[in-house]
């Protein structure tokens, strides 16, 4: 039999483009967890919609951007050994991506969603703009629906993605009630005390609620959304979902995985072999710890830094012993409050190794970049101690790449228990609160002398799980529910 049909739509394609010419793209793998988890997902013939993250005004550019994109993604689902067949690009004028993506999407929604609160400092422009800001965000969904009628066919399931697209669901429904619609958050939802400040709280709501089934990475996310319903919009929760005017949406968690054989396979090529024993070398007589993230304000990178500073301060024995690697992958640079954290950060890398610094040796091995797949499953293999800080976050799969990659070194993951991944790999991992400075550095005293035996026994708990909740199980779990669901409903009506 043919297999299922899945249009993925979400903001961000699985690749990037940058201009070369005026017909020529240079085109790369996009960063983040969304990205990662859904192109680990096998067994449907996905199709993925969503913005190339670049601005193409002209005809020739569009066309051969297009193009490019048909191509290269054959090339990466061989190489990924997934079925996304095609990539089909979403073309958002400069002006809307300023207004959706810069301001409604990553300068409002973002920091709400992750319990930030609006940016402090322009709170009153934030206010000002967000007529104008949600108008643009309106327009940018209703662009991707026309993308995704124009594609869709009978049967299909469309899995809408993100706060990029809280209005895609509806704006689907309107244009086509048959159509299968799912929508999965990829951030925290937040308690309705913090989703009751957005002034365009209700009709985000009742857009999603369009959707036949919702999805969200923790039980506690899902629960925040269904009491956000009845509170603001008064309609009845249940275990099952939300009711209105007696029809259901399906509310429930779908915990994210990774591909965790993808990084078990990397580690066994020659050339990963090489760059492990390249690092190793580069850091012989010092434990390695490791962090990974985008430079965003969630992933508490400054709170890291001050807890590694106490740490240094209390225990002169490690100084010239350890190393913080610490990757920052620069994000949404052209947001004011992500460029006010990257000079916030540098300034305390700079200070902290200025502190401790020896001749030989750097405290804090920084770096504004992102790395290619195979150095960073050779980093994630040669790492003593794996430090996620953030203040909230989804999920992080940060934590379950690293968990992947230890089979050997059997290191300790230390992870914010604000961090979605907390509730699945709580069992292994020295669970911190990042605001809590003192109590990360005990975290990574403790990390830095743990005895094998225990390590080995954190690991094993942790690899098992991240061994078998893959993002593949995940997929075909949120689409047979979201099959379900249909079925259900029109067993009702
Ligand atoms: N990542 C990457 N290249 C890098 C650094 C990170 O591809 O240089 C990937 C990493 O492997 C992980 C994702 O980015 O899959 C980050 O996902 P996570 O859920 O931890 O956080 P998010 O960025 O979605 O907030
Ligand atoms: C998070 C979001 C994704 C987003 C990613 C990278 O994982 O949940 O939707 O794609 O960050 O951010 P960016 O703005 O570059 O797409």
């Amino acid at each position: 039999s043919r297999q299922q049909r899945l249009l993925v739509v979400a903001n961000r394609l699985p690749v990037s483009a940058v201009r070369r010419g005026e017909d020529s793209w240079f085109l790369e793998m996009s960063v983040g967890g969304l990205v990662s988890g859904l192109l680990g997902v096998k067994g449907f013939e996905v199709s993925w919609i969503g913005w190339a993250g670049v601005n193409v005004p002209d005809e020739i550019g569009q066309e051969a951007l297009t193009k490019a994109l048909a191509e290269k993604v054959r090339s990466l689902g061989l190489l990924l050994d997934t079925y996304v067949v095609s990539c089909i690009p979403v073309f958002l004028d400069e002006e809307t991506v300023h207004q959706y993506y810069n301001g409604y999407c990553n300068n409002i929604l973002w920091p709400l969603f992750h319990y930030l609160g609006l940016p402090h400092e322009d709170r009153l422009d934030t206010t000002r703009s967000f007529q104008s800001q949600f108008a643009a965000y309106k327009k940018a969904n209703q662009m991707f629906a026309d993308v995704v009628n124009e594609h869709y066919q009978e049967g299909d399931v469309v899995w809408c993605n993100d706060y990029h697209l809280m209005l895609l669901p509806k704006c689907l429904k309107e244009s086509n009630s048959k159509m299968k619609v799912g929508w999965f958050l990829h951030t925290p939802f937040p308690s309705s005390e913090i989703h009751r400040m957005l002034p365009s709280r209700s009709e985000l709501l009742h857009s999603v609620l369009a959707a036949d089934l919702i999805g969200f990475h923790t039980y506690d996310y899902a629960r925040h959304f269904v009491s956000a319903c009845t509170r603001i919009l008064g309609l009845e929760g249940t275990p099952k979902g939300v009711q209105d005017q007696g029809r259901l949406t399906r509310v429930a968690a779908f915990p994210m995985g990774i591909d965790s054989n993808r990084f078990l396979r990397a580690l066994e090529l020659p050339k990963v072999q090489d760059v492990i024993k390249e690092i190793e070398k580069r850091f012989e007589g010092r434990k390695v710890m490791l962090g990974i993230d985008r430079l965003d304000m969630i992933k508490g990178i400054p709170q890291k830094l001050l807890a590694f500073e106490n740490f240094l301060e209390e225990n002169a024995y490690w100084r010239d012993k350890v190393v913080l690697v610490q990757i920052a992958v620069p994000t949404r640079a052209d947001v004011l409050e992500y460029q006010k954290l990257t000079s916030q950060v540098h300034e305390m890398v700079a200070r902290i190794n200025g502190r401790f610094g020896t001749l030989t040796a750097l405290p804090i091995n920084h770096m504004d970049r992102s790395l290619g797949f195979h150095e960073l499953c050779a980093l994630y293999a040669v790492t003593d101690v794996a430090l996620i800080t953030s203040l909230r976050d989804g999920m992080n799969l940060v934590g379950y790449e690293y968990v992947a990659c230890q089979e050997r070194k059997k290191g300790v993951l230390i992870l914010s228990e604000f961090a979605g991944a907390a509730q699945s790999l709580g069992a292994g991992a020295i669970l911190v609160n990042p605001w809590n400075i003192t109590e990360v550095a005990a975290a990574i005293t403790q990390a830095l002398n743990m005895q094998s035996g225990e390590r080995e026994k954190r690991h094993k708990l942790n690899f098992s799980h991240v061994k078998t909740h893959t993002s593949q199980k995940w997929a075909e779990t949120f689409v047979s529910e979201l099959n379900d669901t249909v079925v259900q409903q029109q067993l009702r009506t």
